[in-house]
This record gives structure tokens, C-alpha cells and sequence, in this order.
């Protein structure tokens, strides 16, 4: 493989975004486009599988040309086709993956096949080079994770969620509060201004495991709401949010410390939705500066915290390099693991 620079297309339709996006050499974003589905997904509190293919549908040519367009370069110039292959909903992911093919069969470029959680960990790749060993905290609307990583492309699930995603969690509970969705980013916005002033269970923290669960907390807190409102009171929806949010952050930084010492690593990597919570970006800040400061924190822009194509590029960057494509018998793998890359 020639060392210049390689131009990819990224493509990204697991779950509520459709995205594209042009990288050059891994770490350069040229353009990164983002058509998001949630002001259609409001009105029934989460996401709808049916609408959000549709809107897929709708979108892809658009935003596809869209990316083009805006880093200025022509299909032609293109090296590979990334795409995201799974894990996510089968519809939503069909729309990307045939899009993707099409593409690749009409201009004659690689197709390569892109992990969704590979790609929110190399998300972290347009802030810095990676040095392994590495462990990446994933927490996202479908995944809680802590991936170790000994050298590229090589994914290990140390620990993992045994019930709610934390985004999840997030979501359910403010919907308990009448917050729209996605809730996370209201709930991070009303603890800002709140106390913990519930206590509410940190689960495992303190267990032998690196897994988590969050399906406690979330019941001890729909639990506090239902029990003072039967006795007419309305808790305070900042303390019940910073409370909340003092749980899952406790949890996550305290177990991913132990973690990052237990394995060595030189870096420690922060991915997926809720890496934009600003709890546990200052959190893990503040811990790793005092617990690890051998340890190279490195926490990825809002921007690229939630579903993109350029994470889908950067990762999919590493698979040409490695020379993993796939074939035009690609399908959506909507259960897809890592030990599947
Ligand atoms: O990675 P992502 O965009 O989609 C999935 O792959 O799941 O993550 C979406 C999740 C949602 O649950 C959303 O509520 C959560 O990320 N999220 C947040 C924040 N911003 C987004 N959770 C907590 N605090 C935030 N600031
Ligand atoms: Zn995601």
C-alpha cells in the first residue's frame, strides 16, 4: 500500500443520523455532513425503526452529494467507500450498506466494512495519533463498553453494560421527567444547576468485574419520583438530574480508572453519545489527571461524540490499510460483534 494520503468516503445510517463524510489520511475531515432524524423521532419519545428508514431513504443521495461537494472532490478521486455494517437496526443500516454498494459497483472503488463502535473510538484519531496499549470507555445510546485495544484494529470487550446502555438510562429517565428526546443532553443540562442530593445506588462499583449495570438506578429514581408525587411533591428535577447523573459518572470514571491502571495502558480514550456529557468529560479529567497522570486522556469534540461519517472514514481508513474489504454480497449485520471485524 502506497504511503500518500488516502481520500474516504464515509457513510453512517445505524440508528437516527444519516451521515457522510470525506477523510483524508485517517485524521483529516474535508467534509462531514449529518441529516439528524430527531425532530421526527420526538413526538414518540424514542426512535422509530420504520420512520427512521425512510428518512434514510429520503436522505442518503442528498448527503452523500452533499459531502462531496463540500471537500471539493469528485467520486473519482475517491480511494475506498466506507461504511457502517452493524451493529444497529437492520432497516436503518440496509439503506447505508446499499447505498454504499451501489457506489462502489458504479465506480469501481473498494467497499469497506466499519464496526459502528470502531468507529466512535477512532472518532478520538482526529485529535491525536493512537498509542497502544489503549482503553477506550464507550457509552452510547446502544453500548457500555470498556474496550481494550493492544494494537490497531484489535477490539477486546473487558467489561460491558448487564442490563441499560447509560444513554439509554439517560433517555428513560428523562422521559419520567417529560424531557424530550433524546433526554441525555437535558439531563446533563439540569445536573449543571442541581445537588446530589438522592444518594441513589451506585451499582458495582466496587465489584471484581469491569461490567456495569444501570437498570437499578433507573428504577430507583422512576421509584423516588412516583413515591413523592403520590404524596403530592414534586422533587426537584435539577437534584433528581444531578443525582442521576452523579450515579452513572461515579461508576464509569471509578471502574474505567481501575481499568486503565489494571491494563497499562497509554491511553484512555472517551467515545460515543454520552462522551458529550459534560459530568464525566470533568470527571474523568479530574481523575485521570490525579489517579493516572502517566496516562494520556484524550476525549474527542462535541461534534464527533454523536453518530457520524467521518468516525466511519477514520476507522474504515485502518481497515484498507489492513486490507479488510468487503464484497458486494455485503449485507447489514444488525448483531454485528467485534470478533466479527
Ligand atoms: O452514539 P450515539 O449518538 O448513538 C448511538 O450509537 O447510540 O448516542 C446517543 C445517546 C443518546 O442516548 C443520548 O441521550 C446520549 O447519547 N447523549 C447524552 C448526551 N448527549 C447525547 N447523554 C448524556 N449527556 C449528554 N450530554
Ligand atoms: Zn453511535
Amino acid at each position: 500500500m502506497s504511503k500518500e494520503k488516502k481520500l474516504i468516503l464515509g457513510i453512517e445510517s445505524s440508528c437516527d443520523e444519516t451521515a457522510a463524510a470525506v477523510v483524508r489520511g485517517g485524521n483529516e475531515i474535508l467534509s462531514n455532513i449529518v441529516a439528524s432524524q430527531i425532530e421526527s423521532h420526538k413526538r414518540f419519545g424514542g426512535v422509530v425503526p420504520e420512520i427512521a428508514s425512510r428518512h434514510h431513504v429520503e436522505q442518503i443521495t442528498i448527503v452523500i452529494e452533499e459531502a462531496l461537494a463540500q471537500a471539493g472532490v469528485k467520486m473519482a478521486e475517491i480511494d475506498g467507500i466506507a461504511v457502517t455494517e452493524g451493529p444497529g437496526l437492520v432497516g436503518a443500516l440496509l439503506i447505508g450498506v446499499s447505498a454504499a454498494k451501489a457506489l462502489a459497483f458504479a465506480s469501481g472503488k473498494p467497499l469497506i466494512p466499519v464496526h459502528h463502535i470502531a468507529g466512535h473510538i477512532y472518532a478520538n484519531r482526529f485529535e491525536t495519533a493512537f498509542h497502544f496499549p489503549l482503553l477506550a470507555l464507550v457509552v452510547s445510546g446502544g453500548h457500555t463498553e470498556l474496550v481494550y485495544m493492544k494494537e490497531e484494529n484489535s477490539f477486546e470487550i473487558i467489561g460491558e453494560t448487564r442490563d441499560d446502555a447509560a444513554g439509554e438510562a439517560y433517555d428513560k429517565v428523562a422521559r419520567t421527567l417529560g424531557l424530550p428526546y433524546p433526554g441525555g443532553v437535558q439531563i446533563d443540562k439540569l445536573a449543571a444547576e442541581g445537588e446530589d442530593t438522592f444518594h441513589f445506588p451506585r451499582a458495582m462499583i466496587d465489584d471484581d468485574s469491569y461490567d456495569f449495570s444501570f437498570s437499578g438506578l433507573k428504577s430507583a429514581f422512576i421509584n423516588q419520583l412516583h413515591n413523592m408525587r403520590q404524596k403530592n411533591l414534586e422533587p426537584s428535577p435539577k437534584d433528581m438530574a444531578a443525582s442521576f447523573q452523579a450515579s452513572v459518572v461515579d461508576v464509569l470514571v471509578t471502574k474505567t480508572i481501575r481499568a486503565a491502571r489494571e491494563y497499562g495502558v497509554k491511553q484512555l480514550l472517551l467515545a460515543g453519545g454520552v462522551a458529550a456529557n459534560r459530568g464525566l468529560r470533568e470527571q474523568l479529567i479530574e481523575e485521570v489527571n490525579l489517579e493516572l497522570p502517566d496516562v494520556e486522556l484524550i476525549i474527542p469534540p462535541l461534534s464527533l461524540c454523536g453518530d457520524n461519517a467521518a468516525m466511519i472514514a477514520a476507522a474504515g481508513t485502518v481497515q484498507m490499510e489492513m486490507g479488510h474489504f468487503a464484497g458486494l454480497a455485503m449485507n447489514a449485520e444488525p448483531g454485528l460483534e467485534f470478533d466479527e471485524v
